[in-house]
């Protein structure tokens, strides 16, 4: 390891494209991946931890990279909800990656975030994928966390956008609003990004095919892999967004903005996350008047060099 190399904690509910962000990330230059933290979301946790075991597999970093298995419900919502339409019913698109050597680690999601930022005050950076349970329930374990992690880069929510679950919902903050609310008010470092700027940064067939021509003999895996689990996402986006051929990177977005952040512009802006309401539950409420009082700050990406994040995605891999 570089002693100058962002040091980053994953925590995800690995369908397509949180699959696609892990393989950015071990790929990318100055990053280092100390754990990868898995929850419920796109599929069940047991599934979220098997395909990142098997991905690991594939993409064979050269140093070794704890998986834990984390929370299979929200805080209060009721369990089982996952989205098989969008990520296949096994999360990946259908995909069957060889089994990995490799078991998930005793400690729980949460106990393996917390233990870790223990270890290493003030340095690391948690980019968060899926719902906001595992990191709510670290909170719980540990109050003081928000002063020990570096930031809190969280995929998830939008304020000038429409939601992808609901009119107003984002998928990962929809999933567990209560977990949400908890971490966006709990006085992390915290960077919001949503949909406001994932949307914009598609990834295309085109790109895919440039991937397979131009990329390095070793990654041709690893990219066979995205091209067969693309197709199952891309189709989810044709039918539902009318995009044609390709479908944003949500997951991968974030990650990005974590290691480059002037891929994105943002704006401070005090946050809170409906609960209660029957047609608004997990949006995320933005307090955008002159004298803003409801809600803590955080930071909010609202604007993304489109063009140079997938850039910066595919270049990896060349
Ligand atoms: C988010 O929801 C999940 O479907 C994706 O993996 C991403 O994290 C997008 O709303
Ligand atoms: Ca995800």
């Amino acid at each position: 390891m570089d002693s100058k190399d962002t040091r980053i904690i994953i925590d995800c509910d690995t369908g397509i494209d949180d699959a696609l962000a892990i393989l950015y990330a071990l790929r990318a230059p100055g990053v280092r991946v100390e754990a990868i933290t898995t929850g419920f979301g796109n599929i069940g946790v047991q599934q979220a931890a098997e395909n990142t075991l098997r991905l690991l597999a594939l993409a064979q970093p050269d140093y070794d990279i704890p998986v834990a298995v984390g929370a299979a419900q929200a805080l209060v919502r009721e369990p089982g909800i996952y989205s098989p339409h969008v990520h296949g019913a096994n999360g990946i698109g259908g995909v069957t990656l060889p089994p990995s050597n490799q078991q998930p680690v005793s400690e729980t999601s949460a106990e393996l975030i917390v233990r870790l930022a223990d270890e290493s005050p003030g340095e690391l950076v948690l980019v968060t994928l899926g719902r906001l349970t595992n990191l709510a329930l670290a909170l719980e374990l540990d109050p003081e966390l928000p002063g020990k992690l570096q930031k809190v880069v969280v995929m998830g929510g939008t304020i000038y956008k429409p939601g992808n679950v609901t009119p107003v919902a984002e998928a990962n903050i929809w999933g567990d609003p209560e977990a949400a609310d908890r971490v966006f008010t709990a006085g992390f470092e915290l960077l919001m990004v949503g949909l406001d700027v994932t949307l914009q940064t598609l990834i295309k067939g085109e790109h895919i095919a440039m991937l397979k021509r131009l990329g390095k003999a070793g990654n041709l895996p690893v990219i066979d892999f995205m091209e067969q689990t693309l197709q199952h996402y891309f189709r989810f986006y044709r039918e539902a967004n009318y995009v044609l051929d390709g479908a944003p990177l949500h997951d991968p977005l974030a990650l990005m903005a974590a290691l480059q952040p002037d891929l994105i512009t943002t704006r401070r802006m005090k946050v809170r996350v409906e609960q209660q309401g029957e047609f608004t539950a997990g949006m995320v409420v933005a307090d955008l008047r002159a004298q803003p009082k409801a809600g803590e700050y955080i930071e909010v990406a609202v604007d993304v060099d489109a063009e140079r994040a997938v850039g910066a995605f595919l270049s990896v891999f060349i």
